[in-house]
């Protein structure tokens, strides 16, 4: 396992939080949440069909395996959904059907504080994933909006904090605003924070350093950063800077002599989901970084998405992430 990953399994063994998996008709899922167990790393709440999930090869003693169809509190549940979604027309009925798609019922368990968090897309697709959490956990107090990072770890690289960086948002908001990049930047910092507890050094990245170029895109950063400092005085936060201003000390001397982050930045925040797509992309592939994510920021309680290649393996990381997040509020 990667230093990253191992910080993380020692973390969330530290204080273990209950995560729900509804795939439980997943053999990777069940794979993982054996290891899981195994390794004391959560409290596993697995959606199935209890006499399969018996009947695999995996022992899943430890965890507490719910059948959304016979699950006696099905009712309490029901209500609380349809309470939580009646102002968009839900019916009682509904949502009762609503019950049967087990990822809504795994977000049901969270909301109703059965669980802390959910980790599912071993076979759904995201935003399949996502729209429970976004509909019925809703965002945070403090987040405009729910967004993603990317961890990345480089291999050979001094340059981040020894290689390491978060990258945002790379899948989910696919054109913010500059209110809404603004948003996105301080939540990637308390994510940083949460999950590698240095000081984070946000940089906002466009193809202009500092007004180098005027046009409609790097106007938008610029704004963004100028909101972001009004919300957050007290973050290392800066921009709009090119890439390599933001992290190469030689050019952000050249380039960006007066600023404190440009040189040294280790959160990286794209000005749209085109460019941090392809971003993360090009460093996973031609660095052969390791890239963990996406994990959402700014939700209520912390729900992961898996990619549908994903292996047992990338499974356990995700879990112990996301016991890490709902260890520091989401
Ligand atoms: N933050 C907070 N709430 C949100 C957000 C957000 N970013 N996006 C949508 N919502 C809320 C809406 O307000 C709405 O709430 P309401 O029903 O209470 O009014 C609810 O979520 C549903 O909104 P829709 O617009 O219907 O949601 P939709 O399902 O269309 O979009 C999604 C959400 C799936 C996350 C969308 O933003 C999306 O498709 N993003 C891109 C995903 C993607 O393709 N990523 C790239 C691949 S991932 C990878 O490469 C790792």
């Amino acid at each position: 396992m990667s230093r990253f990953l191992d910080s993380m399994v020692e973390q969330a063994r530290s204080d273990r939080k209950t995560i729900v998996l509804p795939e439980g008709n997943d053999t990777r899922t069940l794979e993982a949440a054996e290891q899981i167990l195994k390794d004391k790393v959560a409290n596993l709440i697995i959606l199935g069909d209890a006499n399969q999930i018996a009947a695999s090869p995996y022992d899943l003693q430890g965890a507490q395996i719910i059948d959304p169809a016979t699950y006696p509190e099905r009712a309490e549940l029901a209500d609380a959904l349809y309470q939580a979604r009646k102002h968009k027309g839900v019916t009682p009925e509904q949502a009762n059907q609503m019950l049967d798609d087990v990822l809504y019922f795994g977000v049901m368990l969270v909301k109703t504080g059965h669980a802390d968090g959910m980790v599912s897309g071993a076979c759904h697709a995201t935003g399949d994933v996502l729209r429970p959490a976004l509909q019925i956990l809703k965002t945070k107090p403090n987040a405009k909006l729910v967004s993603s990072v990317f961890i990345m770890v480089v291999p050979n690289c001094e340059l981040g904090e020894h290689g390491m960086f978060i990258f945002s948002d790379c899948a989910v908001v696919v054109q913010p605003s500059a209110d809404e990049l603004a948003s996105i930047a301080i939540n990637s910092a308390e994510s940083w924070k949460a999950l590698i507890g240095t000081e984070p050094k946000v940089a906002l990245l466009s193809h202009s350093t500092y007004g180098s170029a005027k046009n409609d895109d790097a106007n938008k950063v610029v704004e963004a950063v100028k909101k972001a400092k009004e919300l957050a005085p007290d973050l290392a936060l800066d921009g709009e800077f090119q890439l390599d201003s933001a992290i190469v000390p030689s050019v952000a001397k050249r380039k960006a002599p007066t600023s404190t982050v440009a040189g040294k930045a280790n959160v990286l925040v794209f000005p749209d989901l085109d460019a941090g797509n392809i971003g993360y992309k090009l460093v996973q592939r031609l660095a052969k970084a390791e890239a963990y994510g996406p994990i959402t920021q700014g939700i209520n309680a912390p729900v992961n998405d898996l990619s549908r290649g994903c292996s047992a393996q990338d499974i356990y990381g995700v879990i112990a992430i996301t016991c890490v997040q709902a260890q520091n509020n989401g």
